[in-house]
Order: C-alpha cells, then sequence, then structure tokens
C-alpha cells in the first residue's frame, strides 16, 4: 500500500500516475482537509474503472489509516505562490511536516518516507531526523523533477528524442541547483560535444527557473512532480535499480556530513541502496557547496 499524505492538486497527481503504473493495489490519500481525498479518490477510481485498472483509491482524514503503508509520501504543506522561492516556505511547511512525521513514526514505521513538500531538502533532513528511520529509508523528490525539465530542455536544443537523452541534475531542489552537462548525454554521445557551451549553460539556467514559469503561468506545477515521485515509487517497488537523484542524508559523501540534499543514489526495494558520487569540477563542486550552504543555513533555524 502506497500513502500519499496531501491531496491537492500534486498528491491527486501523484496516486493518477503511480495507479496508471500498476504497482501497488491500493492507494490511500490522506489530507486534513474533510471531503477532499475522499473526492479526489472516487474522481480517480472512476478513471481506473474505464481503463480496467485494479488499483484500489481510498481517501481518509483519519492518519491511523495509514498502517501497513509499504510508501508513505509526503506532499502536505502550502504550495510555491508566483514570485516567492521554495525557501520562503521553510516556517510554515516545516511544522506542518513534523506533524505528518510524527503521524508515519505512530502508524507506519516499517514504511518508506518520500518528502516532498518544500523547500525540499531541509524537509527531507527535518523528516529524516524526527522519524529517526534508518537514512536509506528517507529520501526527498526533488531533483528527479529538476531532471525531467533538464531533459525537456536538451530535448528542444537537440532535436533528439527525449528516450535517447540521459541526464543528472544534482544539489539543492532550489535557487542553487545543478544540472549537469558533463554527465548527460545522447545514445552515449556527451551533450558537451552536440552543444556549444553557451547552450548548455542556457539549458541549465532555464532548468534552474522554469518551475517559477510554470507557477507564473498556471498557478502551480502539477503534473511533472505528479510523474517524479510515482517514477520513484516504481523504482523501489520493482526494485529496478535505477540510479535517480534524490534528497537523502550525506554522512561523509561529496565530503558534507549531517546535512540532506539531492545526489544520484540507486533505487531500490531498500530505498537508497548506494549513493554515487560524482568528480565534480571546479564549477559544479561551488553550486554544490552553495546548495549546502543554504541547505545548512535553512536546518539551523529548525526546531528538531
Ligand atoms: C517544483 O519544482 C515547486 O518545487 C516545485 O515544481
Amino acid at each position: 500500500m502506497i500513502t500519499i499524505v496531501g491531496s491537492g492538486k500534486v498528491g491527486g497527481a501523484a496516486a493518477l500516475f503511480t495507479a496508471l503504473r500498476k504497482v501497488t493495489d491500493e492507494i490511500l490519500l490522506l489530507d486534513v482537509v474533510q471531503g477532499l481525498p475522499q473526492g479526489e479518490a472516487m474522481d480517480l477510481n472512476h478513471m481506473l474503472s474505464e481503463k480496467g485498472i485494479d488499483v484500489n483509491v481510498r481517501g481518509s482524514n483519519d492518519y491511523s489509516e495509514m498502517k501497513g503503508s509499504d510508501i508513505v509520501v509526503v506532499v502536505a504543506g502550502s504550495g510555491r505562490k508566483p514570485g516567492m522561492t521554495r525557501m520562503d516556505l521553510l516556517k510554515i511547511n516545516a511544522s506542518i511536516v513534523k506533524g505528518v512525521v510524527e503521524n508515519i513514526k505512530k502508524f507506519a514505521k516499517d514504511s518508506m518516507i518520500i518528502p516532498v513538500t518544500n523547500p525540499l531538502d531541509p524537509m527531507a533532513y527535518l523528516t529524516y531526523k524526527i522519524s529517526a528511520f534508518q537514512k536509506s529509508r528517507v529520501f526527498g523528490m526533488g531533483n528527479m523533477l529538476d531532471l525531467s525539465r533538464f531533459i525537456q530542455f536538451i530535448h528542444e536544443a537537440t532535436g533528439y528524442s527525449r528516450n535517447s537523452t540521459r541526464g543528472l541534475v544534482i544539489g539543492e531542489h532550489g535557487e542553487n541547483m545543478l544540472p549537469l552537462p558533463r554527465y548527460s548525454t545522447i545514445s552515449g554521445v556527451p551533450l558537451t560535444s552536440l552543444l556549444p557551451k553557451q547552450k548548455t549553460d542556457e539549458i541549465v539556467q532555464n532548468t534552474r527557473q522554469v518551475a517559477a514559469k510554470v507557477i507564473e503561468l498556471k498557478g502551480a506545477t502539477v503534473h511533472a512532480p505528479g510523474n517524479a515521485i510515482s517514477a520513484i515509487i516504481e523504482a523501489i517497488i520493482r526494485d529496478t535499480r535505477q540510479v535517480i537523484p534524490v534528497a537523502t542524508y550525506l554522512d561523509g559523501e561529496y565530503g558534507y556530513s549531517d546535512v540532506s540534499i539531492g545526489v544520484p543514489a540507486v533505487i531500490g526495494k531498500n530505498g537508497v541502496e548506494k549513493i554515487v558520487e560524482l568528480d565534480l569540477d571546479s564549477n559544479e563542486k561551488e553550486w554544490f557547496k552553495k546548495g549546502i550552504e543554504s541547505v545548512k543555513t535553512a536546518i539551523s533555524s529548525l526546531e528538531l
């Protein structure tokens, strides 16, 4: 069973894409708003019914129903509004996420937790600390979404299939995110040999900024985060051991400790099975460090 805490647009989209991947037979949507998760569940079940997909979606306001969950996704909290950075949400969302994690500890202590609420990296740290779960079982979804956007920009610039494009985005899911053209290829051909540096710099910058643009235009990002969540769930349940960038707790990796931030990791049935350490050049190290500093400043203000 997969539980999604937070039944707004991203929670609903995560349930939709997870159901379509047919990786579980039950999805529970939880929310404090009466009626919202129930209505969302009904709507999703009606869609799944036409498709003949036997995934049962339930909606509830009762945390105790998450008992037996294999994975709990935490989307609850305020979303980013036009003009806001992700960090602007720190104070308000920290107390919401704290409350949710207390409930996960109480009702689903054997689950894996995927925090999604912004600011993502500090929330992943807070979730890890408050839950006291093994670090391999708590990892946030942020860079997977950034990667979807990076691949789209590469596709637009090269005209090659998205399906042939591999890339990586690591670091803070925020102002200092680090898309990595040097670790991106199209069917094995290095991106840096296909595009001039000026173009890859532009793609990097656009990847950093495009979420704000979507929020300005339509009020929220919905489908891309929902799908990125479901991709991580699929990697866990099918034990694919796919390398996915996730916000996980560092204990010396990349030269940093006691912080959670996006790094590539092998994702399988045990969660983070291995952190992949990349050889970063001096410019990449600088951006990664700026991300670490930003996340550390945020977490130093949290009451844990
Ligand atoms: C996103 O990148 C707002 O973090 C959210 O879509």
